[in-house]
This record gives C-alpha cells, structure tokens and sequence, in this order.
C-alpha cells in the first residue's frame, strides 16, 4: 500500500497548498463528499470549510442562537438544532444527534467548535470519519478552555490540533498540528485569533482527505493513502 504519514512534515507544508486541489484522479478533494458540520459557536471554522468549496450538507448546532447556524443558512445549507435540554439523558441526545446525522448520509462529520462531548453511541456510527479541531498542541491543554489553559502555563508556543475522534476527549489519532508562538502581550482573544488561522488553513484539507477515505489509522497514528475505495 502506497502510504504517507498525514502529520508528517510533508504533510504539514503541503496542507497548506491543497485545499481545494485536485486528486490522482483529477477529482476535487474536498467538493465532491457529504460533510456535516457540528458547531456551537461562531463557526469561523465552518465558514472556513465552506470557503474552501467542501460540500456542507448539514450544519447541526446543539445553541439555537450559534452563529455558525446563520453561517450555514447564508451559503444555502440545511441547518438543525439539537438540545440536550429536550432530552432526557446524554445517550439519548446522543441518539438524537446520530440519527440526525446518518440520515444525511455523511462522508465525513466534523466538530468544528463543537462544545459537546459525544458518546460511544455517536461516535462508533461513524468510525474514523469524524474530525475535530483543538486549538492547542494536543496532548497539551485538552479541554474547554485550552488557550486560556495554555496562557496561564506560560508556554511560548501553543498551537492547534486537527484530529479523528474517538470515545476519549481530545485525544483520537492526529491528523494535521501546526505550531503558534505566544506573543508578549498575548491575550486569550489574541492568541486564539493567530491559532483559528491555522485551523481555517488545516481543517478543510483534513475534512477532504477524510471525507475522501484517504485517512487509515493504525492505533494512534493515521495514514494517507493513495487508495480509494470504490476506484
Ligand atoms: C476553535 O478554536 C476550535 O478549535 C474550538 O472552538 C473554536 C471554534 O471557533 N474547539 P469557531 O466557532 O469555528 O469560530
């Protein structure tokens, strides 16, 4: 099998020139698979796959009032709330969420600012093609409030994580790192701002070579492969 490793150096300086390129084949690698989105927030990232030409077929929000739903409305795509509030229980919003989700069926579903943690119950429905980005160097600073974490540790360089996910937080096989230096007079918003740049230039490329079935794993690490199934 012809392999790469994804977060190889390689990797990391070609991600920046492929989003939106073409594959062996000639075919777009990031427009022609189905991609939900779930994301909480602003959907900075959201915006930054759908500038980049990846299909969007649903954005789902768990805050009615996310921007990132606006985001999605805007570029003409299905958007959908799910509360945990109507719901019972964690698995049962996991439920919901899931069936939501396998309904559109997705090549690839990416948490891009998703503040929830998602269960067994969602993320063994999708193995392997679920995508999250972090904004710190993982395994530093996990959790919700990683660059503040970040910041208060004192580190000089911090970063984002763009990785598959799997039934522990933060924490499935890497995809794609890119390193942020902290600057003198850094503020949370400050630095925050400098790692969202490099998840808008990272995340599509991932969510496109995932969504593509170019992404194999084997234990922690993640490979690329020429390979296509179905070619
Ligand atoms: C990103 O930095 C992401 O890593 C974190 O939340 C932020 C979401 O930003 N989980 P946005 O909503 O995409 O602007």
């Amino acid at each position: 099998m012809n392999r790469t490793e994804v977060a190889g150096i390689g990797w990391a300086v070609a991600a920046s020139d492929c989003a939106g390129g073409t594959d062996e084949a000639g075919e777009s690698v990031a427009d022609s698979k189905r991609v939900v989105v779930l994301a909480s927030g602003n959907g900075s990232n959201l915006q930054a796959l759908l500038d980049a030409g990846v299909e969007v077929v649903l954005v789902a929000s768990d805050r009615p009032d996310a921007y990132a739903l606006e985001r999605g409305r805007l570029a003409g795509v299905d958007t959908a709330v799910v509360r945990p509030a109507d719901h019972p229980d964690r698995r049962s919003f996991d439920r919901a969420l899931r069936d939501l989700v396998a309904a559109t069926r997705p090549d690839a579903v990416c948490l891009a600012g998703f503040m929830r943690v998602l269960g067994p119950e969602f993320v063994r429905a999708f193995p392997d093609r679920i995508v999250n980005t972090h904004p710190s160097l993982l395994p530093a600073f996990r959790g919700a409030h990683a660059v503040r974490d970040a910041l208060a540790y004192g580190v000089r360089v911090s970063g984002c994580t763009v990785h598959l996910v799997d039934e522990e937080v933060d924490h499935g096989p890497v995809l794609f790192q890119a390193a942020v230096p902290v600057e003198d007079g850094d503020d949370e918003a400050s630095l925050h701002e400098r790692i969202k740049r490099e998840e808008h230039r990272l995340l599509p490329v991932a969510v496109g070579l995932v969504a593509s079935g170019r992404v194999r794993t084997d234990g922690r690490r993640a490979w690329l492969t020429a390979e296509v199934p179905g070619r």
